[in-house]
């Protein structure tokens, strides 16, 4: 289990490789786990089309030798990740699901690899060092992409795999009306799909009464074209560490483990 965002424990390493696993690509930098900053240039390899256990496994490999670096390493992935066993495959080749993921990559490296589910990473790495730092109470981030990913935190602490992406809405999956996939593909405009979104974090809300929503996703770069058109009552801020929030994430709960 992931350590508290908010508690630095004893043993915590300096450093560690952090791997962001995508639909589309796969990630990896070092990271300096107590300031959040990449110490390596970002490397990206593409995400094999057929995303299988062994396929995947391969890409973290590689992502691993490009780095002479002999600490900890960590993980995202696109599913519930329960005690390093994918319990879900959404958007993922379902082979996956009940595939022991720590120990597939584990066994690929021959090194231990933390895993952990791709929003709870990013969220670990905003409440540490970015959009959430310092702030208590109810947290919740959701990330808009290929689907909807969630990580709810309580003062700081990660109560992990929520998956509030796959809330039912209008008997619909959430994911399949409004992640910015969808947004893509029916070409919507910003406020076309703003009022999805309205109605599906207007739900979120209604359920949790957070303290403070971060967006996070590659749309959070467009942050000022979509969330002003919201109306709800928490507000809302843009992710801040944008495309390496799941690597930094996945650093640190693998500094943190
Ligand atoms: C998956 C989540 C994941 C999210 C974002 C959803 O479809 O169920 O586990 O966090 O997509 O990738």
């Amino acid at each position: 289990m992931t350590a508290p965002a908010s508690q630095q424990t004893g043993n915590m390493q300096e450093s560690a490789f952090g791997i962001d696993i995508g639909g589309s690509g796969i990630k990896g930098a070092l990271v300096d786990t107590r300031t959040g900053e990449l110490k390596t240039q970002r490397v990206r390899i593409a995400t094999p089309e057929e995303s299988t256990p062994h396929n995947v496994a391969q890409v973290v490999l590689e992502l691993v030798q490009r780095v002479q670096f002999d600490g900890r390493i960590g993980a995202t992935f696109p599913a519930i990740i329960k005690n390093g066993v994918a319990r879900s495959a959404a958007n993922v080749d379902p082979s996956w699901i009940g595939t022991d993921v720590d120990d597939v990559f584990s066994k690929a490296t021959g090194r231990e690899v933390t895993v952990l589910n791709d929003a709870d990473a990013a969220g670990l790495a905003e409440v540490r060092f970015g959009a959430a730092r310092d702030v208590s109470g109810v947290v919740i981030l959701l990330t808009f992409g290929t689907g909807i990913g969630s990580a709810l935190f309580i003062d700081g602490r990660l109560v992990p795999n929520t998956e509030l992406g796959h809330l039912e809405i209008d008997g619909h999956d959430a994911e399949d009306r409004a992640a910015a996939s969808v947004k893509d593909q029916q070409k919507m405009s910003y406020r076309h799909w703003a009022k999805r979104v309205q109605r599906y974090m207007g739900q979120v809300e209604a359920l949790f009464t957070p303290d403070l929503f971060i967006v996070g996703g590659g749309v959070s770069k467009d942050a000022d074209r979509w969330v002003p058109l919201l109306d709800l009552k928490t507000p809302i801020r843009p992710a801040q560490l944008l495309n390496n929030a799941g690597i930094v994430g996945a650093a640190m709960a693998a500094a943190e483990r």
